[in-house]
């Protein structure tokens, strides 16, 4: 028989956050896709700063995007400090633009991003896994992989916040949205880190209020904040590994580090 150590636990995780239109986001995303391109594919060489957002019609029906609002980044193997190997299946719930009108693509019924992306069962027929921008329309030249049975049932989520300064979107609006999704998250009961991203280029008024957001009586201070940079990779295995400890409701916990301790110790 197998120890329980050799046995690899399976982790399905839904990376969440601001998304949409520009006027909601500004001119640029929060960092759900460079957060998970990091995590995912963690070689230097893999790591892409520019994903997909805006696309064509043609781009949104191929089967990466397969007219979904989601992305399928694959699967990875990971150990924790104590041993534990798990299995990360990551999405990333985002929202496309059509490069004609500048709208959202209408897929099927169409709930608001705050709802949808709390849904914690996934389902996409014969879905590739997402890799880089360049990989649409030339699918074949790249891996593929297709998501394991069409479908995939969310653990737990991770939800970002961005603490840097971007032109064009307001801090009160990220604040707004993101409490709505934390809501609609707390719902599934499923376990939840929150996560600030772009720390390389923190605004402190914004990390204040990142903090602020979590001391809300309805969360009790019971989520967990990591701080992240994809670009410097920092503490962003740190958050998915806090995850799944908490999923596998492990009795070690991995201890979090602040950006400033986790920067200085690279
Ligand atoms: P949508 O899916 O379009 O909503 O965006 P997203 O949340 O996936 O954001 P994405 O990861 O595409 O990041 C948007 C931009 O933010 C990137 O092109 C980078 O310029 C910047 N960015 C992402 N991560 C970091 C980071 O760790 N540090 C800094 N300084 N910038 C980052
Ligand atoms: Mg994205």
């Amino acid at each position: 028989m197998a120890r329980k150590a050799d046995t690899v636990r399976t982790i399905n995780v839904a990376v969440v956050g601001l998304s949409g239109m520009e006027k909601d986001k500004g001119h640029a995303g929060v960092g759900k896709s460079c957060l998970c391109n990091r995590f995912m594919r963690s070689h230097a060489d893999d790591y892409n700063v520019d994903h997909i957002s805006v696309l064509s019609q043609t781009d949104f029906s191929g089967r990466v995007v397969n007219n979904d609002h989601f992305l399928y980044w694959g699967e990875v193997i990971k150990t924790s400090e104590e041993g534990i190997d798990y299995q990360f299946s990551v999405i990333e719930q985002t929202e496309f633009i059509d490069d004609a009108s500048f709208q959202p693509f209408k897929g099927g019924k169409m709930e608001p991003y705050i709802k949808r992306c709390a849904a914690t069962k996934i389902t996409s027929a014969e879905k590739l896994m997402y890799i880089c921008k360049n990989q649409l329309g030339i699918e074949k030249e790249y891996e593929q992989k297709v998501l394991p049975d069409g479908k995939l049932n969310i653990d737990g989520f991770i939800c970002v916040f961005d603490v840097s300064i971007v032109p064009s979107r307001s801090l009160e609006k990220q604040v707004e949205i993101v409490a709505a999704i934390l809501n609609n998250l707390v719902k599934t009961k499923k376990p939840i880190v929150f996560v600030t991203t772009k720390n390389d280029d923190a605004n402190e008024l914004i990390v204040r209020e990142a903090d602020k957001l979590l001391q809300r009586k309805e969360y009790k201070g019971a989520i967990p904040l990591v701080e992240t940079s994809a670009h410097d990779n920092v503490n962003v295995d740190l958050a998915f590994m806090l995850l799944a400890q908490i999923i596998d409701r492990s009795k070690v916990r991995s201890k979090i580090i602040s950006y400033a301790e986790a920067a200085r110790a690279r």
